[in-house]
């Protein structure tokens, strides 16, 4: 694992800019995963900036979101479709046929996951983006889930669902669902990064990189992956 701390969330997300630019500029054609929540809006901004002034192009890249809520419309303003829309497709040359996200549909959400995991294991992720959550979280893989888990349809825990408040305006209407890759997904990326800012995730970060590998920590498995890249502020990283 290599870990970069930064002074503050602005150089966090600078320092991710350059290693996507990086990755797109060495190969065009790359498969990226990106997820959602607050850390990543300021990468998806610059990275933005980066197309708008020709550095790069999404034209030939495909793109896998690791989680979605079910059970919201993917119009919804706080579904993942939305926000990925919002802060970046909308934004870039992306081809429409080339985004991947789990679907919202609670009818078929089981066979929804099987068919996302099929495609995961055809096109191989070059490069994962993640988040952490307070727990420990990657994706919506919360404590608990087996380190072999494929994509699957997970009930949120009420402090992830407290957690992810912010973005809504009532507790009731958090989603109570999502699908999510399974960690196994993510582990099955090429390269990995994983940003974090803010003193609330130093307690996490601290366990993911001192702490056992351990499903009790999800983020724990990252330490058996051979390409991470490891983006913290230094609130984040202060009990390293
Ligand atoms: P956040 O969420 O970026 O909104 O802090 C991260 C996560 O839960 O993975």
């Amino acid at each position: 694992m290599e870990i970069i701390i930064c002074k503050n969330h602005e150089e966090v997300s600078e320092k991710a800019k350059e290693l996507v630019v990086k990755q797109l500029q060495r190969k065009p054609m790359s498969t990226l995963g990106f997820p959602t929540g607050s850390t990543p809006i300021l990468l998806y901004k610059k990275l933005v900036d980066a197309y708008k002034k020709h550095l790069i192009t999404f034209k030939n890249v495909r793109s896998f979101n690791l989680d979605e809520y079910v059970g919201i419309e993917p119009t919804h303003p706080q579904s993942y479709h939305q926000f990925m829309d919002d802060h970046l497709f909308s934004h870039i040359d992306i081809e429409k046929k080339n985004v991947y996200l789990p679907k919202n549909d609670p009818t078929h959400a089981h066979e929804n996951a099987r068919l996302y995991n099929d495609l995961l294991k055809k096109y191989q992720i070059d490069l994962q983006i993640l988040g952490i959550g307070t727990n420990g979280h990657i994706g919506f893989n919360e404590p608990g889930t087996p380190l072999g888990q494929e994509t699957f349809v997970v009930d949120l825990n009420e402090g992830t669902r407290q957690d992810n408040l912010k973005f809504f305006n009532h507790i009731d209407e958090v989603p109570y669902q999502a699908m999510t890759m399974g960690i196994k997904n993510i582990m099955n990326s090429r390269k990995i990064i994983l940003m974090a800012s803010g003193e609330s995730k130093s307690e996490a970060i601290y366990q993911m990189i001192k702490g056992p590998v351990t499903e009790q920590l999800p983020a724990s498995v990252l330490q058996l992956h051979p390409q991470v890249i490891v983006i913290l502020d230094e609130a984040a990283a202060s009990k390293l």
